[in-house]
């Protein structure tokens, strides 16, 4: 799908791989709506590309409608549409005190799938009704976000391991349920990439997360991610599939 011209909206597209998505997409000429629950960032953001700033939460299915409203009033339905909006809080299934409650589990699931869902559903909508793009009837892509966290979650990972399986299962129903009407559906799995997300972790566990890289030993940059997304909007063939993009990084057990 040629990308110059079409809507896009990025949610997460305030910070790390989705601000990076974001300028990606406008660069390549899209209309981008920057969703994020941080609304001054999302601005500045949005400003340096001439883009739209919507302050939601993703978790939330009123928010969410009323934040892709608005990016369709102002662009048009959305052609494509990325799920970056995450968080990554440590869970583990017992502490010091026995049974560890299900606060943060139910967050992380709340924010990180449900919120990819709701993406989901509600672009997918808007692409469904949209004329077709070109001669193979595309409509739009959907990209979303997992992890290698799907695959080698570490200890303390057990909200966010499921979180990320979650999402990696539901790619290809979706892009099955969705083919019909002409719109893909792909996630992209990172490994460790330079974000306020990673780089805001302790030096010690960034340390030890760096020192398993395998090549290039270093930090993925967001930049890498970007190239991806562009990447699955523009290339047919790539439906149904999660995509490693990792360096060859297997997560060690903690
Ligand atoms: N950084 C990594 O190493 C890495 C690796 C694998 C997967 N990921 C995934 O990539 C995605 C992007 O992560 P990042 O590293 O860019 O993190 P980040 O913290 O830089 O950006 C995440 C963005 O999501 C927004 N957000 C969080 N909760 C939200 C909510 N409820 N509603 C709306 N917006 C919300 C934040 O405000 C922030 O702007 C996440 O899903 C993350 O799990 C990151």
């Amino acid at each position: 799908m040629e990308i110059d011209g079409l809507a896009a909206v990025v949610t997460g597209g305030a910070s790390g791989l989705g601000a990076a998505t974001a300028r990606a997409l406008s660069d390549a000429g899209a209309k981008v709506a920057v969703l994020d629950r941080d609304e001054e960032a999302a601005r500045a953001v949005a400003d340096d590309i001439q883009g739209l700033a919507v302050g939601c939460d993703v978790s939330d299915a009123d928010s969410m409608t009323a934040a892709m409203a608005v990016a369709s009033a102002a662009h048009g339905p959305a052609r494509i549409a990325v799920a970056c909006a995450g968080i990554a809080p440590a869970a583990r299934l017992i502490g010091r005190g026995g049974a560890e409650p299900a606060d943060v589990f139910d967050k992380v699931i709340a924010v990180n799938l449900t919120g990819t869902f709701h993406l989901l559903r509600l672009a997918a909508a808007e692409m469904a009704f949209a004329p077709t793009l070109n001669e193979d009837g595309e409509r739009g892509v959907i990209v979303t976000t997992a992890s290698i966290a799907a695959y080698e979650g570490q200890m303390g990972q057990i909200a966010y391991a499921a979180s990320k399986g979650g999402i990696a299962s539901i790619t290809l129903p979706a892009a099955r349920e969705l083919a019909r009407f002409g719109v893909r559906v792909a996630s992209i799995a990172p490994g460790l990439m330079a974000t306020p997300m990673l780089l805001g972790m302790p030096d010690a566990v960034q340390e030890s997360l760096k020192a398993t890289t395998v090549f290039p030993r270093r930090l993925g940059k967001p930049t890498e991610y970007a190239w991806m997304v562009l990447q699955i909007v523009e290339n047919p063939l790539i439906n149904g599939e999660v995509i490693r993009l990792d360096g060859a990084l297997r997560m060690a057990p903690k």
